[in-house]
């Protein structure tokens, strides 16, 4: 028997990355996987990827910071199969910059997706695991989320709020037998990452500089944080509640001399 066997599972911006990544080996772990994303033809890739691996996907397009999508999105899962087992909040945004040059628009919009996403995705698939009075919500913070990094406040405000959700979402929800948790990942070498490491005037010192971060002297990849999702997602985590998971290569709690 498969970990998440016939178990429907919602990621949210698993067009990339950590989310494709989690989509991967939860579907190989038996799950049918609602495939998220804003960008459609990076959710069809996928979905395309896990078919051609023999499992169970389909793509929706939905935007999570729009009510009325990430709505319509939940409703066409229980349409399609009458529950929703796990959910990933995982569709998230970067900004990197001096709180002093952040402009409004950015501002808004990091604080739109990174947290209303959680709001309404969570809002909307809450009251059909509640029904069933079972489910895994894991939300996607950061490990900026407890420590301090240069030019990160925008980014730290969103995941230090995702945490914050977390913790009080749990205690809403423990009595319907639902777990909430959150993952802190460290620095994970996804397009993500890529995007604002190849900005910097020297890409391969800027990326020699983040991995000394690490005790590990390495960026962590998709898969260290996918295996992380799905314990939080499986049964084996059951007495796990409100937590957060930290994927840091030793980040917050170590120090390197
Ligand atoms: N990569 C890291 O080092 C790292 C570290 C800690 C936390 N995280 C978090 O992990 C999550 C995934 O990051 P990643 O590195 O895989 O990023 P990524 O950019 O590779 O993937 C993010 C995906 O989210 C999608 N997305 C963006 N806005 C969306 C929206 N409004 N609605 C639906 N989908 C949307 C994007 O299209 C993209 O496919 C993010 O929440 C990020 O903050 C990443």
């Amino acid at each position: 028997m498969k970990e998440l066997q016939n178990k429907i599972t919602i990621i949210t911006g698993s067009g990339s990355g950590i989310g494709r990544e989690t989509a991967l080996l939860f579907a190989e772990k038996g799950a049918i996987v609602v495939v998220n994303d804003v960008d459609e033809t990076k959710g069809e890739e996928t979905v395309d990827m896990i078919h051609n691996h023999g499992n169970e996907a389909y793509f929706i397009q939905a935007d999570v910071t729009d009510a009325i999508s990430t709505e319509k999105m939940v409703s066409a899962v229980i349409e399609k199969y009458g529950k929703i087992d796990v959910l990933f909040n995982n569709a998230g945004i970067s900004n990197v910059g001096p709180l002093h040059n952040i402009e409004e628009h950015d501002w808004d919009n990091i604080v739109d997706v990174n947290i209303k996403g959680v709001f309404l995705t969570s809002k909307y698939v809450l009251p059909h695991m509640m029904k069933r009075q079972v489910g895994s919500i894991i939300n996607m913070s950061s490990c900026v989320a407890e420590m301090g990094l240069s030019e990160r406040t925008a980014y730290a405000a969103t995941k230090g709020a995702v945490l914050s959700m977390t913790k009080s979402m749990q205690v809403d929800y423990a009595p319907d037998n639902i777990k909430v948790n959150a993952l802190l990942p460290g620095t994970i070498y996804t397009p993500f990452v890529e995007g604002y490491l190849s900005k910097s005037s020297d890409p391969d010192a800027a990326i020699n500089k983040v991995k000394q971060r690490q005790l590990s002297g390495e960026l962590g990849k998709p898969e260290d944080v996918a295996n992380a999702a799905l314990f939080l997602a499986s049964d084996q985590s059951k007495f796990i509640m409100g937590s957060p998971l930290y994927i840091d290569g030793g980040v917050v709690f170590g120090k390197n001399a």
